[in-house]
């Protein structure tokens, strides 16, 4: 097996390093950004594109060639898993390092030491549901067993309970995925109860499942059924070619499947500090491709310099927004009649979003970023009133398609918009970045206390201290206040030993 996880290290180690790329999005012609900045990306030489690291890990397929067993994949994953983080760190590092010498000035986006956070999902949705920023329906789970180990298909104790899980879901014949075509499939598949499934560090829709046969009750909080549940929707285990969305190595997250994604969208809110920018609007109204994703609103400071407070409403999108909840009948009676359509939109989506951007951004101390909002599914119950929650925190590298084509006939760049905001309001946040950026770490959260993960306040904790240039490295495995972290505590093996 060593030889298969040598040889995919190896392949995944030639295409990063020397492949991080900081490009330079400071020099525009419109106006000149004083503070150059630059974004952390990776070329792929494959699809001659450069795009965010992390997805490098998170779609990454391990080709097994149908020679190894179960418990041997599970057990490469878990080791491949760890040595790409630790040279995808290095190379990024590395790169960080090189610029700085060069260019001293500039503001590598996003902090090194965020990459985690943000894209693991697992982590920043732990510290939103704790905060109540999201719904309690969602098990956000980490690969630790009920005593609170490291989960490691060494012991076999895990691998029988895996095996167990498996032989269970087994029984369950026919499609393992469901699907939600109309409408009524839609609603169907939330009072069913059903889930999503979704893998950390992915950012594909590869890794975001619908599995058949399940609940988002089911098995709540135990790691081994849900991984049992993924591997039985990948097919054939007994003889594995391919395993593919390897962030279940770094944790599984349950969602309670949200009818409002669909019909209602997300909203794509761009924030600088915790102050919202510009929104941009998708849903299965709002089209296919590209025009899929529909300019909803800009700060009108950056398309009338003098209007620095009000926000300019794309109309035809308002009318796409106003059609989803006027068409939905437990949401309908939220768009008051006696309101204005701007007043309405105001107050049941711009306002809360942004306060809520604002709560995120104390919470979390990030910088330039993408929060993805949706109408929370607990809007469903009478009595509830009507709630919008986070469905996801994307980074400065965010996609192409969210933004390029902001405002059509306006032609905006909003990543260029995005980071001159932040520089124009926020110059202290600049020199802050500027003054630690050399000196942060990157921490490899397998490498550390199993309950760090789980515990909120040592995960804010560590956020924030790397914000203090007293103390650059994080500090979460001395914080520990988990109630669980007075039972054993074992410190995760290095995959390597043990095998
Ligand atoms: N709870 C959910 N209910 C229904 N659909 C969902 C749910 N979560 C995600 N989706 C669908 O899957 C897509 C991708 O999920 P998301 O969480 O945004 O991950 P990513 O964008 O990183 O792939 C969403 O845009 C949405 O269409
Ligand atoms: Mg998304």
């Amino acid at each position: 097996m060593n030889k298969i996880i040598d040889g995919e290290v190896e392949k995944f180690k030639n295409s990063i390093e020397g492949n991080i790329v900081l490009t330079c999005e400071g020099s525009y012609d419109e106006v000149e950004i004083e503070n150059t900045f630059f974004l952390i990306k990776l070329y792929d030489r494959v699809t001659d594109n450069l795009r965010a690291p992390w997805c490098a890990i998170g779609d990454k397929t391990i080709d097994f060639g149908g020679e190894l067993n179960l418990k041997e994949c599970l057990q490469g994953s878990f080791l491949f898993y760890d040595k790409a983080i630790g040279i995808l760190n290095k190379s990024i590092k590395a790169a960080l390092d090189e610029l700085l010498k060069e260019t001293p000035d500039a503001i590598i986006l996003p902090r090194i030491d965020q990459h985690h956070l943000i894209n693991s999902k697992i982590q920043y949705l732990k510290i939103l549901q704790e905060k109540g920023l999201i719904s309690n329906d969602s098990q956000l789970l980490f690969p630790i067993d009920e005593e609170g180990k490291w989960i490691n298909f060494k012991n076999e104790k895990h691998y029988q309970k895996l095996i167990e899980y498996l032989t269970l879901l087994k029984k369950n014949q026919g499609d393992p995925e469901y699907r939600t075509k109309s409408m009524k499939e839609k609603k169907k598949a939330f009072t069913d109860k059903k889930c999503v499934l979704k893998l950390p560090y992915a950012g594909s829709s590869d890794c975001v499942l619908y599995p058949e046969g399940v609940t988002y009750e089911d098995y709540r909080g135990d790691y081994l059924y849900w991984l049992a549940v993924y591997l039985h929707m990948k097919g054939n285990h007994e003889k594995i070619h391919h395993l593919g969305c390897l962030g279940f190595t770094q944790g599984i997250i349950i969602d309670r499947y949200n009818p409002y994604i669909p019909l209602l969208g997300e909203f794509r809110c761009f924030v600088a500090n915790g102050d919202i920018i510009a929104i941009s609007y998708s849903s299965i109204n709002t089209g296919g491709g590209f025009g899929s994703i529909k300019s909803l609103l800009l700060k009108s400071s950056i398309k009338d310099k003098s209007d620095t407070e009000g926000y300019f409403i794309y109309e035809k999108t308002l009318e796409l927004v106003k059609e989803a909840f006027t068409k939905s009948v437990s949401i309908r009676k939220y768009w008051d009649s006696h309101k204005t359509d701007t007043e309405n939109l105001m107050d049941l989506l711009i306002n809360p979003m942004g306060m809520m951007s604002r709560e995120l951004n104390e919470l979390l101390q990030l910088n330039c970023n993408r929060y993805d909002f949706v109408v929370n599914h607990e809007t469903a119950f009478p009595g509830n009133g009507f709630k919008i929650m986070v469905n996801e925190v994307e980074d400065i590298t965010y996609g192409e398609a969210s933004y390029i084509q902001f405002g059509n006939m306006d032609k905006i760049n909003l990543r260029f918009q995005h980071l001159k905001y932040y520089q124009e309001k926020f110059p202290g946040k600049i020199d802050e970045l500027k003054k630690i950026q050399g000196n942060l770490s990157m921490d490899i959260l397998s490498e550390s206390d199993p309950f760090e993960g789980m515990n909120v306040e040592s995960l804010l904790k560590s956020y924030e201290n790397a914000l203090s240039s007293g103390n650059l490295t994080s500090d979460r495995r001395k914080v520990r206040t988990s109630k669980r972290s007075s039972k054993i505590s074992s410190r995760r093996p290095s995959s390597e030993k043990s095998f």
